[in-house]
C-alpha cells in the first residue's frame, strides 16, 4: 500500500482547507487536520497518489473528483426521530394548527440536508399517522443534500444496523408498520417512498424551483458553517419558504447572534415572518 508523506506543511493544509469551504461552505480549521487527513488519506491510496499537492490538482482537473471530495469531507451523522421534542412539537402543535388553517392544502415539507434520509422518512412515518387520522390531509417532502453518497441511501431507503436499532428502541410500532426486512436490510414501505423525493443541493445555492416550504427542517448543519455562511445559507432557505412558514434547526443550533429574517417561536423553532420574494 502506498504510503502518504507524513509531514504536510501548512500551505497545502490551507489550500485542503480551502477546497473543504469552496465545494461544501464548511469551515474547517486548523484544529481538524486530523479529521480531514483521517477522511482522504484512502481516497490518495486509491488513486495511487503519495502526497496531498498531487491531490490538489487532481481536484481541480476532475468533477468526479470533486464528488469522491465532497462525500468525504461531509459528517453525515443523523437517526429516526433526532430529538424527541422536535417531532412532539410537529404531532402535537404543528401538524393541528396547519391542517386547521389549510383544508385541501398540500403540506410542503423540506429536510435540508437530509444526509441519508432518517429524518425526512421520520417525518413521512408522523404524517402518514396523522392522514390517517385526517384522510383530507396531504404531503410533499423534499429531501436534499450536498453529498451523493447519503443521497443514494436515502433514495434506497434501505436501512440497517445502529439507525434501525434505534428506531426499533424508540418507536417499535414504526418500524413493524413502515417498513419490511428482507433479513439483512429493513426497507422503507412504498406508501412513505411515494410523497418523497431527494435530490442533490448545495444550501449556498438558492432551490432552483421557486417552491414555497410550510416546514424545513434545517438541522445539524449550520454548525458547520462559519457566521457569514450561516446568514447566506438562512436567508437562501427562507426565500424557499411560505409567509409563516416554520424553521426547525439542529439541538446545538440557534439563530440567536445571526441577522436573519427568523423570529423566534421557542427553543429550536423559528417562523419565517417575511414575505417570501
Ligand atoms: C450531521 S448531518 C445532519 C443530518 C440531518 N439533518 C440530521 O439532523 O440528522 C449534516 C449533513 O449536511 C450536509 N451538508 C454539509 N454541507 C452542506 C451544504 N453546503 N449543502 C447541503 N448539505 C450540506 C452533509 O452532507 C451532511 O449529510
Amino acid at each position: 500500500m502506498l504510503a502518504i508523506e507524513a509531514a504536510v506543511d501548512m500551505d497545502t493544509r490551507r489550500a485542503l482547507f480551502a477546497q473543504v469551504r469552496r465545494h461544501t461552505g464548511i469551515d474547517m480549521a486548523d484544529r481538524k487536520w486530523t479529521l480531514l487527513h483521517g477522511r482522504l488519506r484512502r481516497r490518495l491510496q486509491t488513486l495511487s497518489l503519495s502526497n496531498y499537492s498531487d491531490y490538489l490538482a487532481v481536484l481541480d482537473s476532475s468533477a468526479d473528483e470533486v464528488g469522491h471530495f465532497i462525500d468525504l469531507v461531509t459528517t453525515n451523522e443523523t437517526s429516526f426521530f433526532r430529538t424527541p421534542r422536535i417531532w412532539n412539537y410537529l404531532w402535537q402543535e404543528f401538524l393541528p394548527a396547519w391542517h386547521a388553517a389549510h383544508a385541501g392544502v398540500t403540506l410542503q415539507v423540506w429536510s435540508a440536508a437530509a444526509s441519508t434520509g432518517e429524518e425526512a422518512y421520520s417525518a413521512a412515518m408522523l404524517f402518514e399517522e396523522f392522514h390517517q387520522k385526517h384522510p383530507d390531509f396531504k404531503y410533499r417532502i423534499l429531501g436534499t443534500d450536498i453529498a451523493q453518497r447519503v443521497l443514494d441511501v436515502g433514495c434506497s431507503g434501505k436501512y440497517f444496523g445502529r439507525n434501525v436499532e434505534g428506531l426499533k428502541k424508540a418507536r417499535p410500532a414504526m418500524l413493524e408498520k413502515y417498513f419490511c426486512s428482507d433479513g439483512t436490510a429493513c426497507a422503507v414501505a412504498p406508501s412513505l417512498r411515494t410523497h418523497i423525493t431527494f435530490r442533490r443541493h448545495n444550501l449556498y445555492q438558492g432551490l432552483v424551483d421557486p417552491a414555497c416550504f410550510d416546514l424545513v427542517l434545517l438541522r445539524n448543519v449550520l454548525i458547520y458553517f462559519d457566521r457569514a455562511g450561516q446568514e447566506t445559507v438562512l436567508e437562501n432557505v427562507r426565500l424557499s419558504m411560505a409567509t409563516g412558514a416554520v424553521l426547525i434547526v439542529g439541538e446545538s443550533e440557534s439563530l440567536n447572534r445571526i441577522r436573519t429574517g427568523f423570529n423566534y417561536q421557542q427553543p429550536l423553532i423559528y417562523q419565517n415572518e417575511r414575505t417570501a420574494a
